[in-house]
Order: structure tokens, then C-alpha cells, then sequence
């Protein structure tokens, strides 16, 4: 199969006002194609009966993707652009209404990468194999996997700005709510770029600009907010690099 399929279930009495996206799991390691009997294919039709015996009458469409091949397959990450693609495929024929990810194990791991789409409101992820998936912003859904990508990009360009919170999380075209999650982004921008580093996807000299910059960044938010200081200073001593987190 060369592209992704979309199976809908039985239209919403009224029109459309929001979409349940469901994905399926699958293998780590495959490029067979995925075929309407699979297993990981059929589990998904009693979660999309069952929604839809549930959903009144509330306007939610209800899909199942079927990705191209069964595997996430390393690198290739094969089953993120079909995903984006049933993104894409929600707004051309509904336009920008809310999608809900139920994904299941392979598919959990999907729906978390995923997660920081703009139509994307909530997930839920059964069973996910989501190793590489922690959610940094509840209120957003941006995971680590968001901020590591989100990172490439920006500290890519020339003139890259700090990465802070803000920066990465306009690139993601979100905006913080509550700012609970600040500490968090912080240490984990910290890591990733670090991890990035290693990796050879950023240039060595402008992740320390990056780092000495954060834990700049870091220190004034720090001075400004001393409660914020001293209720972070746990999870600044914990990530072995002095980073305080504000
Ligand atoms: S948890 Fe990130 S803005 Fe609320």
C-alpha cells in the first residue's frame, strides 16, 4: 500500500463538529504493508463501534487510520507522516474541528508524537510502547519528542534564538496556559539539546551557546521568582548539571 487509508464508521447525524482519530498498533520493525484483516487493524472497530454507540447525536466522525506499512521502524518513524496526513485529511473535509487520538500500543506511540498537532485537544494512548514519549505540557500536549524535533529546526538556523520554553513552544505553534510545565521544558531543553549534541544533529558550539544561555535564562527567572527558586531546587540538583529550573 503506497498511502495511508482512512476507514470511517457510520456518519454523525449532525454535521461534523469534532473527530475521534484512532490508530492502531503494529510492529517495531516492518515495511509489509498493513491489510484491513491484520489484527492490530480489526482490535480497533470494537473501540470505534463502541464510541459511536456513545456519541449521540454530537456531530464526532469516527476513523481509523491504516498506515502505509505495520512498523514504527527505527529513524523512519514510519507510521508519524500517516498520522499527519489523517491531520491533514480532518481540516480539508471538516475544517478545524477538534480530534480526539485513541491509539493502541504502537498507536499510542503515534498519537503521543502527534500530539502536539493543532487540532489535536486530547489522547489517549492504550498500552502505548511510548518509550520515547513523556509529556512535558498537559495543557498542550507537547511531549519531549515535540521539543527534540522542535529543536533540530530551530537550532539549526542561522542566528539560532535561545531555545527557551517560549521560543520552542511558538515553534510549535502552541502557547503556554497555566506555565506549569516551565521547570520541566527548561530541564528538558537542557537535556535534549545535550542529547542532541551527542548525536551529531546540532553543531557542538551552538548548543553550548544554548546551554550557558539557558542556565542564564535559567538564573534570572530564578532571581525574579525566589518562591519559584526554592520549590525548584530539588529538580535542579537532580539532572547533575546545576540547571535551576524556573
Ligand atoms: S502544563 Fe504547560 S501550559 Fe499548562
Amino acid at each position: 500500500m503506497t498511502h495511508p487509508t482512512i476507514e470511517e464508521g457510520a456518519p454523525p447525524a449532525s454535521p461534523v463538529e469534532a473527530v475521534a482519530l484512532l490508530l492502531h498498533g503494529g510492529r517495531e520493525k516492518s515495511h509489509e504493508p498493513t491489510t484491513p484483516n491484520q489484527l492490530t487493524v480489526r482490535r480497533m472497530r470494537p473501540f470505534a463501534r463502541s464510541i459511536e454507540a456513545e456519541r449521540r447525536d454530537h456531530g464526532l466522525a469516527v476513523w481509523i487510520l491504516r498506515y502505509r506499512v505495520r512498523g514504527w521502524n527505527g529513524d523512519e518513524m514510519s507510521t508519524l507522516p500517516d498520522a499527519r496526513w489523517a491531520l491533514d485529511e480532518v481540516r480539508a473535509r471538516h475544517g478545524d474541528v477538534p480530534v480526539v487520538l485513541v491509539g493502541h500500543s504502537l498507536g499510542g506511540r503515534t498519537a503521543l508524537r502527534v500530539a502536539g498537532d493543532a487540532s489535536v485537544r486530547a489522547v489517549a494512548a492504550l498500552a502505548a510502547c511510548a518509550r520515547r514519549a513523556m509529556i512535558v505540557c498537559s495543557c498542550t500536549m507537547i511531549t519531549d519528542g515535540h521539543i527534540e524535533d522542535a529543536l533540530v529546526e530551530i537550532l539549526n538556523k542561522p542566528n539560532a534564538p535561545i531555545p527557551t520554553p517560549g521560543v520552542v513552544y511558538r515553534h510549535l505553534k502552541k502557547r503556554m496556559n497555566c506555565c506549569g510545565c516551565a521547570p520541566l521544558a527548561v530541564e528538558t531543553i537542557y537535556n535534549k539539546v545535550e542529547e542532541l549534541e551527542r548525536k551529531g544533529l546540532i553543531c557542538p558550539d551552538v548548543c553550548a551557546t544554548a546551554r550557558s544561555k539557558l542556565l542564564e535564562f535559567s538564573s534570572a527567572r530564578t532571581r525574579l521568582r525566589p518562591s519559584a527558586a526554592k520549590s525548584a531546587a530539588p529538580a535542579a540538583d537532580t539532572n547533575g548539571h546545576g540547571l535551576k529550573v524556573a
